[in-house]
């Protein structure tokens, strides 16, 4: 199966964490992309941050200067959905949450080309109800990042029950070309990682609740004996909690309740206190200007 041409326009909707990374592993596999985020600026502000990091790139000499130019002329901040219509391919990575999803997909199903290809990059809701409602569910699919999404080979393909074979395929193509290793997995909630890391978070701060040892301590056993890259609460941190708590959510919801996925209320504790990890500054540690190093 053959990939997106590397001409093709690729759309991403949200220039967060995860928006910024996957236009510029886009925009490096050399195509035209249009970034989209509903608060004003953000998409402007986000291109430059992809600047900056790829400036980094260059300094170390793991980049060229031109390599580095090309990427960012290829980066365009759209100021409206319309702006997306000529794109063959659209991602979207706005916040965790179903109604909003779906609402996002009925605008684009609008406005966008009948052959446009409709993924989103969702950590764990359901790719069928995602698609559900459209007048054409058979172009709903998952195409699942991992964070940072530049760094993380990883990429989940996932098919809800609309989604035709032939349609993941050239998906997992395009991922390919991109430089990733994709995975084909059908629509299960969390899908394959975030359902294996439920355990991994809900434990750890299961032992953190009842007072085992503190944050720092459980993520150098699960780093230096587990042989995990990251402990859970630092890893946390990187991903968000916001984000982190929606996807334990939204899991613990889809299995019925099953206690396994029961979301934590330190989760939901940080969530109320806007302390959403390394991008509010605060977290399980604090990254604030200043502090010698993230604190417990
Ligand atoms: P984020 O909070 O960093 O960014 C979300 C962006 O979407 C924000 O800039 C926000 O302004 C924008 N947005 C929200 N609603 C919008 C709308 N209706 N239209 C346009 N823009 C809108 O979130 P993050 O971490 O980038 O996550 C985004 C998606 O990616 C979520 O579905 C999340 O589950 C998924 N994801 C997150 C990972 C992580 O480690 N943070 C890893 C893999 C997937």
């Amino acid at each position: 199966m053959h990939p997106l041409a590397s001409n093709a326009i690729v759309a991403v909707i949200g220039a967060g964490a995860m928006g910024a990374g996957i236009a510029q592993v886009a925009a490096r596999a050399g195509h035209p992309v249009r970034l989209y985020d509903n608060r004003p600026g953000a998409a402007a502000q986000t291109i430059e941050g992809i600047d900056r990091q790829l400036g980094k790139l260059v300094e170390k000499g793991k980049l060229g200067a031109e390599a580095r130019a090309d990427t960012v002329a290829r980066l365009q901040p759209a100021d409206s959905l319309e702006a997306l219509a000529d794109a063959a391919l659209v991602i979207e990575a706005i916040v965790e949450n179903l109604e909003v999803k779906r609402g996002l997909l009925r605008q684009l199903e609008e406005r966008c080309a009948a052959d446009c290809i409709l993924a989103s990059n969702t950590s764990s809701l359901s790719i069928t109800s995602l698609a559900a409602g459209l007048r054409h569910p058979e172009r709903v699919i998952g195409m699942h990042f991992f964070n940072p999404a530049p760094l993380m080979a990883l990429v989940e393909i996932v098919s809800g029950l609309a989604t035709p074979r032939a349609l993941a395929e050239r998906l997992y193509a395009t991922a390919q070309a991109w430089g990733k290793q994709p995975v084909h997995t059908r629509s299960t909630p969390g899908f394959i990682v975030n359902r294996v890391a439920r355990p991994f978070y809900a434990e750890s701060l299961r032992l953190r609740q009842e007072g085992a040892a503190d944050c720092a301590t459980l993520d150098a056993l699960l780093r230096d004996v587990g042989g995990f890259r990251m402990g859970a609460f630092e890893l946390t941190d990187l991903i968000g909690h916001d984000v982190n708590y929606a996807v334990t959510r939204s899991v613990f919801d889809a299995y019925y309740g099953d206690f396994r996925f029961q979301p934590s209320l330190i989760q939901k504790e940080l969530v109320d206190a806007g302390r959403l990890g390394r991008k509010s500054g605060h977290g399980f540690y604090d990254y604030a200007e200043g502090a010698e190093r993230p604190q417990p």
